[in-house]
């Protein structure tokens, strides 16, 4: 019976579930579009006899709505939970939350400037060993057995007998570039050095030092004296007066130290330089004749001349840094301050 067939039908509009588009318009097919279930009862309603078309078509009516009904909710429902969705999703066109950058070591940006600024003068660069035999460390340097020079500088020691150590300072490295390469030789060495020193505000078991080496014929004091002029006015400005002071290292002869005058206008600069304006940077001098004949270049047909310089000393005044302690402690809020640097 017709009237059966809707009541079915009505109960089926009012039970279906509709969880996506597809199911929608599949539904919107056979229920509402003048092709599907409705055009079929049409037919059949006009075969009903007249006195029982009014409540039928009232039957057919129901129907109609409850699926328009249907549509509509479901519809809506549908509508509802794709907004939700593209609220929760990605947002490709959103600016990203910044990384924070690491930064450079003061040490590092110090040094490479430092490299930097010999680089433009033809220096090439040459590493070593931190764990240095005797040889590279004081013989080779022309420190003698027993000599109190070896005391000067107070050693760790890895091993004895033949003695390994923990190197002094990177003039091992002159060694080692002079043996592997022939003059001319223009090369800078960057390196951690250790001394059994106790650790205080002002100084460390383990710092930097930058080596110096040069070695062609005919090299002089006075070409020493230029490099290191060009030095300090490339890295303390233009105009910034130097003067060398007479020193003793047994690998250079005659040996000096370098102060830059850096005055005594602020109070920094007076308590870094005691009052005299000058800060000592470095020591150097003219390769001594031993060191050349221990690599087998001849020193009556080459000179040199060699310097050294610690990196700590000057990073700390670049930065008003007042204890030695925090380039090693990694302590985060202390570096961050360095980034951006190059
Ligand atoms: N190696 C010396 C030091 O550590 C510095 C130096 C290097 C002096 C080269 C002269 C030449 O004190």
């Amino acid at each position: 019976m017709l009237q059966d067939k809707i009541n079915a039908l009505i109960e089926e509009v009012n039970h279906i579930e509709i969880r996506d588009a597809e199911s929608l318009e599949s539904f919107r097919l056979r229920f509402i579009s003048r092709k599907g279930e409705m055009s079929s009862l049409f037919e059949e309603f006009k075969q009903v006899p007249s006195e029982a078309k009014r409540e039928l078509g009232q039957l057919m009516n129901a129907l109609k709505q409850a699926a328009e009904e249907k549509l509509k909710s479901s519809s809506k429902a549908l509508d509802r939970e794709r907004d939700a969705l593209a609220a929760s999703a990605i947002d490709v066109t959103l600016p990203s939350t910044s990384e924070t950058l690491g930064s450079l070591h003061p040490i590092s940006i110090v040094r490479n400037e430092i490299v930097r600024i010999f680089e433009r003068i033809g220096f090439n660069l040459s590493e070593g060993p931190e764990i240095e035999s005797d040889w590279y460390n004081f013989t080779a340097l022309n420190f003698a057995e027993n000599h109190p020079a070896r005391e000067m500088q107070d050693t760790f020691f890895v091993a004895r007998h033949p003695d390994t150590v923990l190197r002094t300072h990177t003039s091992p490295v002159q060694i080692r570039a002079m043996e592997k390469q022939s003059p001319p030789i223009r090369t800078l060495s960057v390196g951690r050095v250790y001394r059994n020193e106790t650790i205080s505000a002002r100084s460390h078991c383990m710092f930097h030092q930058i080596e110096g080496l040069y070695v062609d014929k005919n090299v002089s004091f006075a070409d020493l004296k230029q490099t290191l002029l060009h030095f300090a006015e490339a890295f303390f400005g233009k105009g910034t007066k130097i003067r060398l002071r007479p020193s003793y290292f047994p690998f250079t002869e005659p040996s000096a130290e370098m102060d830059v005058y850096l005055g005594t206008d602020t109070p920094s600069n007076y308590q870094l330089t005691k009052g005299t304006g000058w800060l000592e940077v470095l020591g150097c001098g003219m390769v001594h004749p031993n060191v050349l004949k221990n690599v087998n270049i001849d020193p009556e047909v080459y000179s040199g001349f060699a310097f050294g310089l610690g990196l700590e000393r000057i990073t700390m005044r670049r930065y008003g840094i007042k204890d030695i302690r925090n380039l090693t402690e990694n302590d985060a809020r202390f570096l961050r301050q360095f980034a951006g640097a190059i």
